[in-house]
């Protein structure tokens, strides 16, 4: 685990917002490794029973969608959406939810899939909703942990990276809906010579 930004750059094509830079701090290549690491961590404390999954929308799909691959055995998927951020890039500290879970977790072994971890108001919020839904088992997966940035008493479980306090996206994570489908976790950067401003 490491959280050493790597100095490979690349600007922005065309049609896609000259001003603004991507920088790899975390290429596809590590994400598989320790992805896959934590797929065995999780399969060594739950060798023999069914997983369920619940991914956070809509971060986590791509995290979900690797984890279970390498997961094997028996495993099942559901979705839960909350909103936790305003527009930009700082948290509002509000949840709300907008999709509730299909099917009841009661009795199973529960894994809440998470991309990120920053406050931690969502994931406090989704573990007393859970909690009182009376799973067998409630862990907590995510990939990148920003520890400096807590608010809420939460720890995951299973974590991939514990990351500085910079805006990243990739690998499911967005600004303003953009960047999800990147391979890699980069950090942004909006303004001229890798100057970044942070906007409410
Ligand atoms: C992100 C992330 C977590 C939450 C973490 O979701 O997926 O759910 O924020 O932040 P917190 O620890 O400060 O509560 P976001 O609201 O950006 O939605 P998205 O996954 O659809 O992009």
């Amino acid at each position: 685990m490491s959280t050493k930004a790597t100095k490979r750059t690349a600007r922005v094509k065309p049609g896609q917002r000259e001003e603004e830079t991507l920088r790899v701090l975390i290429s596809h290549k590590r994400i598989r490794e320790r992805v896959r690491q934590m797929a065995q961590d999780i399969r060594r404390d739950f060798p023999n029973e069914p997983v369920h999954l619940v991914g956070v929308l809509k971060g986590s799909v791509l995290f979900l969608a690797d984890l279970a691959r390498e997961l094997g055995g028996e495993v099942s998927f559901d979705f839960i959406s909350v909103s936790s951020y305003g527009k930009g890039m700082d948290s509002t500290g509000e949840v709300k939810m907008n999709k509730d879970l299909d099917v009841s977790i009661e009795g199973r072994s529960v894994l809440v899939v998470e991309d990120i971890l920053d406050t931690g108001l969502t994931l406090k919020y989704l573990l007393r909703l859970f909690e009182e839904r009376k799973p067998k088992h409630l862990r907590v997966a995510v990939l990148l942990d920003k520890v400096e940035r807590r608010i809420a008493d939460v720890k995951a479980d299973y974590t991939g990276f514990v990351i500085p306090n910079e805006f990243v996206v990739g690998y499911g994570l967005d600004y303003d809906e953009r960047y999800r489908n990147l391979p890699d976790v980069c950090v942004v950067r909006l303004g001229p010579r890798g100057k970044t401003k942070i906007e409410a």
